[in-house]
């Protein structure tokens, strides 16, 4: 928990005037405390970008990835209809999908309770160990889901509060992004905090510097 002493510490410094307001203190972008409230607090309240469409254009396509920790599987069912789920196994939470690639079933590498691509409970080898299991209570937990222009947004928390209107907010004018497609992903391994890398983003002063 943070105390009152925490945060009087932590924005110093801060002026709502970005003329006047230096960097917040160290701590902002080390400790594991302002991490797990930042997650709780913006990342899995609000739409998180997971990939293009076009990496999930067949039946049965799949991906995962990772939203600040939580394995997220995106899946195109039989009907075409594009899913999300924890890709989590309802029976001892094994990870269900790895990577990407297309696959009929989804099923689980521990002891192989197996899914279909809408996400419901098809098959328990043994079933007779689970006497009065209902399969229709053992789905696996899907999450919200949009496609705007192409992309594939995620709102990383079933019970979130479903703001569309947010999303189109945030995205404004589509018509660069509609003309995007899937090259490819490229994955870079740096010592980096999230919010040390937007907050170079978001800079105009790095910008005009680099123009002049
Ligand atoms: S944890 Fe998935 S089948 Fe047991």
């Amino acid at each position: 928990m943070l105390s009152a002493n925490d945060l009087t510490e932590l924005i110093q410094g801060y002026d709502r005037d970005p003329a006047k307001s230096y960097s917040l203190g160290a701590q902002s972008y080390t400790d594991e405390r302002f991490l797990t409230i930042e997650r709780e607090c913006i990342f899995y309240r609000s739409w998180q970008w997971v990939c293009h469409v076009e990496k999930l254009r067949e039946p049965g396509s799949y991906c995962v990835t990772d939203v600040q920790g939580r394995s997220i599987a995106l899946v195109r069912d039989t009907t075409g209809t594009l899913r999300a789920f924890y890709n989590v196994c309802k029976h001892r939470a094994h990870e269900l999908l790895k990577g990407e690639g297309k696959a009929k079933l989804i099923v689980c590498p521990y002891h192989a309770w197996s899914y279909d691509r809408a996400g419901a409970l098809k098959g328990i080898p043994d079933q007779r160990n689970f006497p009065g299991i209902k399969p229709e209570e053992y789905g696996l937990i899907p999450l919200p889901l949009v496609e705007r222009h192409g992309m594939i947004w995620v709102l990383p928390d079933p019970g979130g509060e479903i703001d569309l209107d947010a999303l189109d907010r945030l995205l404004g004018d589509p018509t660069e992004s509609t003309r995007l497609g899937d090259n490819g992903r490229r994955t870079v391994e740096e010592k980096l905090t999230w919010n040390g890398v937007a907050l170079q983003m978001q800079r105009r002063y790095e910008e005009i510097l680099r123009q002049s």
